[in-house]
This record gives structure tokens, sequence and C-alpha cells, in this order.
């Protein structure tokens, strides 16, 4: 059976792009795949957070996850800290790595931009996401578009490293939904859906009450046209809140353009304010049951003890293929 390995960054609570971009295809793919889901904390201390709120996201995330559907019985679902193997594999990745390469990362250029201190950890980001995948023998990465060029860096790692040591990593190849693969900003649909946007209306939680939804869907960026049609060019709004119906209601964009033809906004963001309350719903409900239950922690323990097995296998050979430690008599 083929291996899948994803991560979600506990930094907020995720948005409706996350489930769209990720968790919801995770769901599906674990029926196929050996899969390893991971909350990767030590990503989101790249930059700074607040320790209270970050333990809070951990915990909630992994509850998300659940709740969205992860089987724990199909599926490994654990915390990266939890796995100090992680860290490990990852220095010794970055030692692979160019510095020029990791300049070269558009997301670290994004979020270094303009900004006074910026931690090292922003710049090795890369090959901590590239030890994630590779301890795993991982043979697919399902995630949003823009994590495309982290997967292509992952792959050059494992390439160069086994050329330069031992042939002992998969190299991965990364899967991107076909539609949904990049949830636009409500509040400017030329920008990605993101949790740590600091305007609250531009992006959906998961944990979003229904009237917080309802506003922010009417409140939502469109065009003076009046007319429902996906046209991304022009109509960036209009196409982002019909790709987001389409996704969660399983109707094509088509059947949803034949619906509105004649109604205005008003009526169409309606509906899909109800779309996305319904589907938010069964996943708050169980959320709420989880998230301070034995059985989220029980969860947990179990997929760091089967994470740590497979991951510490993996990292004694990279150690051996580096000539790190020592020899064993
Ligand atoms: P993160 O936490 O930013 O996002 C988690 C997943 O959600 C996807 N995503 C989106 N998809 C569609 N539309 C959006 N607006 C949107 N925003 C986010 C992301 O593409 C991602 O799949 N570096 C990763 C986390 C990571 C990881 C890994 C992923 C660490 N190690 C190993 C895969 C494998 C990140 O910051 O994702």
């Amino acid at each position: 059976m083929q291996t899948i390995f994803s991560g979600i960054q506990p930094s907020g609570t995720i948005t409706l792009g996350n489930y769209i971009g990720a968790l919801k295809q995770f769901t599906e793919l674990q029926e196929d795949y050996n899969c390893y889901f991971c909350v990767v904390d030590q990503h989101a201390i790249t930059v700074p957070q607040d320790k209270a709120e970050l333990r809070k996201n951990i915990k909630s995330l992994a509850a998300l996850y659940v709740a969205s559907g992860i089987d724990p019985d199909k599926s490994t679902l654990f915390i990266q800290s939890e796995v100090p193997a992680h860290a490990q594999a990852g220095w010794m990745l970055q030692c692979v790595a160019y510095i020029g390469e990791l300049e070269r990362m558009t997301q670290f250029k994004d979020k270094s931009h303009g900004k006074e201190a910026v931690s090292a950890g922003l710049l090795t980001y890369p090959p901590l996401m590239a030890a994630d995948i590779l301890l795993y023998k991982t043979n697919l990465v399902p995630v949003g578009e823009d994590q495309k060029q982290h997967l292509e860096l992952t792959r050059d790692l494992a390439e160069r490293f086994n050329k330069k040591y031992n042939d002992i990593f998969t190299v991965p190849e990364v899967r991107i939904p076909k539609v949904g693969a990049r949830v636009m900003s409500l509040q400017d649909p030329l920008k990605k859906m993101s949790k740590s946007d600091p305007n609250q209306k531009a992006f959906i939680t998961l944990l979003d009450t229904p009237k917080q939804i309802e506003k922010k869907i009417k409140s939502a960026v469109t065009d003076s046209d009046g007319i429902v049609k996906y046209d991304k060019e022009n109509k960036p709004g209009v196409s982002n809140l019909l790709s987001i119906y389409s996704i969660l209601s399983g109707k094509s964009v088509e059947n949803l353009e034949k619906d509105y033809e004649g109604k205005g906004y008003g009526d169409f963001k309606g509906d899909l304010a109800q779309v996305v309350i319904d589907a938010l719903a069964p996943i708050q409900e169980r959320y709420n049951e989880l998230i301070d239950s034995a059985e989220l922690d029980e969860i947990l323990d179990k997929g760091a003890e089967k994470a740590n097995f497979t991951a510490n296998k993996m990292l004694m050979k990279m150690e051996k293929a580096m000539g790190l430690g020592r020899k064993r008599r």
C-alpha cells in the first residue's frame, strides 16, 4: 500500500481554505492509502506565537482532524514535536540544502518581506518539511497549490541525499486537487484565504458560528454587474464563491450558474452561507465532544507511538548514511 503524509500548522483556527484544499481530500484518501497526518507545531514557531494560544490551537487542530473524518483506526494522527526524529532529520536535511535555494522560496520571501527580525527557522522551514515527508517513505503528499514549491524542494533534497550518501529516500509526488486548490480571501479575491490574515472578514474558520459565517459571506467582495457566472479573470470574487459552493454542495459550477440566472448576489450569498453552515455543523458537533476528551489524548498518544516507531527507523538509516554516531560492536 502506498503512503501519504501531510501536515497543517496550528497557527490559528484552520480555515475553509485549509479544509477544502487539504483536510477534505485527506478523509477521502485514507480509504486507499497508509496515511500519516500531522499537527506541525514546530513549523508554527518559525513566526512569533503566544504560548497559551499555540497550545490551545494544537489540540484544537487535532480535534478538527478527527471531527472532519480522519479515522484513527485507518490513519496515524500525531503532533510533530512528539516525534523528535522530525527535528533531528530536519537538521540533517538543512545540511544538505543550500542557502540560495531556501532564499528563493516564495513563502520565505512573503513572510520575511519588510520585517526587521526574521527567525532563521523561517529560512530553514522547508528542510524540516522535507524531513516530515521523507521519514515515512511517503509516495504522495496532498496539499493546496501554495505548497507546490516546497514539495519540489523536498524532491530535490531527497534526490540529492540519495545520490550523495545512500539511496534511502522515496522521492514523493505532490497531489493538488483539481478544484479548490486555492480558495481565495473573501475580502481580496486576488489573495489566498489565510488564517493569519489580519482582517477577520477575509476568512471563515471551521469553528465560526452560523451568524459569523452569514456575516462574512454577505460582506464578501464581488463586483457590480450582478451576474452569477464563473470568470476567474474578470469576476474573481464571484468565481471564488462559486467554487466554494460547488465543492461543498457537490453541484457543478454550470448547474449553479443556471440556478442563479436572473437572480442577484443577495440570494446567491444567502444560499451559500447556508451551504457552508450545513457543511460545518456536523464537524463542529463532533469537535465539541472531542476537544476536552480523554479519547483525543488516547488517539494522539497512539499516533505518536506509531509515528515514532516508523520515523526512528528512517532516522537511523539517515545517520548511518551520513556517518553520524558510532559504529556499534
Ligand atoms: P498550512 O498550515 O499553511 O496549510 C495546510 C494545508 O492547507 C492548504 N491551504 C489551502 N488550500 C486551498 N486554499 C487555501 N486558501 C489554502 N490555504 C492553505 C495548504 O496548501 C496545506 O496543504 N508547510 C505546510 C505545512 C506542512 C506540510 C508538511 C504539508 C509542514 N510539513 C509536510 C505537507 C507535508 C503549511 O504551512 O500548510
